[in-house]
């Protein structure tokens, strides 16, 4: 089959690989329908996020139909349509059971075990291809009603359900003020979330028009921080108090600005920020306007917490390697701030977001704005990388 295969940081190719077989009783083996990229992807070519050994199939949000099922699960049969959630539990530890699917004891038990990503997170082989073998399938795929088409799935598997934790994460509650750093997919969920939750008002920051435009779109108050500093915009439309919440859905290759008056005006110097980037990346791979590591990793963390009003909370679902040290806690703490961040216990939330897709409150796929053959995937995360104007979420089709 044709999948998307990690060789190094700024090396992946479209190969041909074996079909993926059953080999334990709990597997099943899934057909691919629709796959994604996701901004974790590019931490990894970025070399953000590092450990992703060569040969490891990259992705991990797909929705398909499954082909065959080990003898253990009893809950699947082929040919139902499923959603693949991008974290993976196994559904008996103590983790498990209380929700904490990112946390399970059994697959990975220092870490969490996740589909295409680092050696520390199980090496397991992702979701960019034509099949895909999931272990533990009772608890690690969720069957689809019919109302949910693919497009509307596809963005389950990942991206709502860690918007929706993030939410959450962030304790909004009727009548808050929320700010949310980043306007990618992740970031145009979380706005959609908070106002879900409850919130009144939701400001967003990013730098790329159009993505400001989709948050806009959703209801969000967008400030520009190549055009305007972020914290005076902030306290200026929050009346000098600061948002209630916030919400990073940045993560480590959040960049600075570069022009605007908030350029050069940081109080981190550059290199600080340089040194920050040498840290969590330090091998890189770039070529030509390709795969450039973020050249502020804290940006977004410095700002979360310069933002927030006092005895604030904020949420990070932006991700950050082990290697990122970076983070204001004196300032955090002399505001009696709230911090709380992880990956998605995606299992958890899954169940929930498919009711409110089914029962036509939430459309998700509007955030979809490119389908592509899987034989074009290279040139996909190229552009996404990029960030090309109109490359918001892409959706790849495995087997056209
Ligand atoms: N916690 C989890 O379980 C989980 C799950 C999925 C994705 N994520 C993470 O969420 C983050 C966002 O994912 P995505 O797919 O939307 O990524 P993306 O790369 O498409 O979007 C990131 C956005 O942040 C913006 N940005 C950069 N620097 C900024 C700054 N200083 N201030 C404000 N905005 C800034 C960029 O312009 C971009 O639009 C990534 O770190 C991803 O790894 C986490
Ligand atoms: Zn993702
Ligand atoms: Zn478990």
């Amino acid at each position: 089959m044709k999948a998307v295969v990690f060789h190094g940081v700024g090396d992946i190719r479209l190969d041909e690989v074996p079909d993926p077989q059953v080999q334990e009783p709990t597997d099943a083996v899934v057909r691919l329908t629709a796959s994604a990229i996701c901004g974790t992807d590019l931490h990894f070519v970025r070399g953000t996020m590092a450990g992703v050994k060569p040969g490891t199939i990259l992705g991990h949000e797909a929705v398909g139909v499954v082909e065959e099922v080990g003898d253990e699960v009893r809950n699947l049969v082929p040919g139902q349509r499923v959603v693949i959630p991008s974290t993976l539990g196994c559904g008996f530890c103590s983790y498990c059971r209380a929700g904490y699917f990112a946390q399970c004891d059994t697959l990975v038990p220092g870490g969490t075990a996740f589909y295409g990503g680092p050696e520390a997170a199980g090496a397991i082989d992702g979701l960019q291809a034509e099949k895909a073998r999931v272990p533990y399938a009772h608890v690690n795929l969720v069957a689809l009603p019919d109302e949910v088409n693919d497009d509307q799935a596809l963005l389950i598997s990942d991206i709502y359900p860690t918007a929706y934790f993030g939410a959450k994460l962030a304790e909004i509650g009727d009548g808050d003020v929320v700010a949310v750093f980043g306007c990618g997919p992740v970031g145009i969920f979380a706005i959609l979330s908070a106002f879900q939750e409850g919130a009144t008002r939701v400001l967003a920051v990013d730098r790329h028009p159009d993505r400001l435009e989709m948050a806009r779109r959703q209801g969000a108050e967008v400030i520009d921080f190549s055009r305007e500093d972020p914290i005076d915009a902030i306290s200026t439309l929050t009346g000098g108090i600061g948002p209630d919440r916030v919400i990073d859905a940045v993560g480590v290759d959040a960049e600075r600005p570069h022009e605007g008056p908030a350029a050069g005006r940081s109080e981190t110097p550059a290199e600080q920020f340089d040194a920050e980037q040498q840290q969590v990346a330090p091998e890189q791979n770039p070529q030509g306007d390709s795969w450039h590591p973020g050249d502020a990793p804290s940006m977004a963390l410095r700002w979360a917490v310069r933002s927030v009003a006092k005895a604030g909370t904020i949420a990070i679902i932006g991700v950050y390697p082990p290697e990122h040290e970076f983070f204001p806690i004196g300032e955090a703490m002399q505001k009696n701030l709230t911090v709380k961040m992880g990956n998605c216990n995606h299992r958890r939330y899954i169940p929930e977001l498919i009711g409110m897709v089914r029962s036509g409150k939430v459309d998700p796929s509007r955030v979809l704005t490119q389908v592509e053959a899987v034989t074009s995937a290279i040139d996909a995360y190229e552009a996404f990388d990029q960030r090309q104007p109109g490359w918001m979420k892409v959706e790849l089709e495995p087997t056209a």
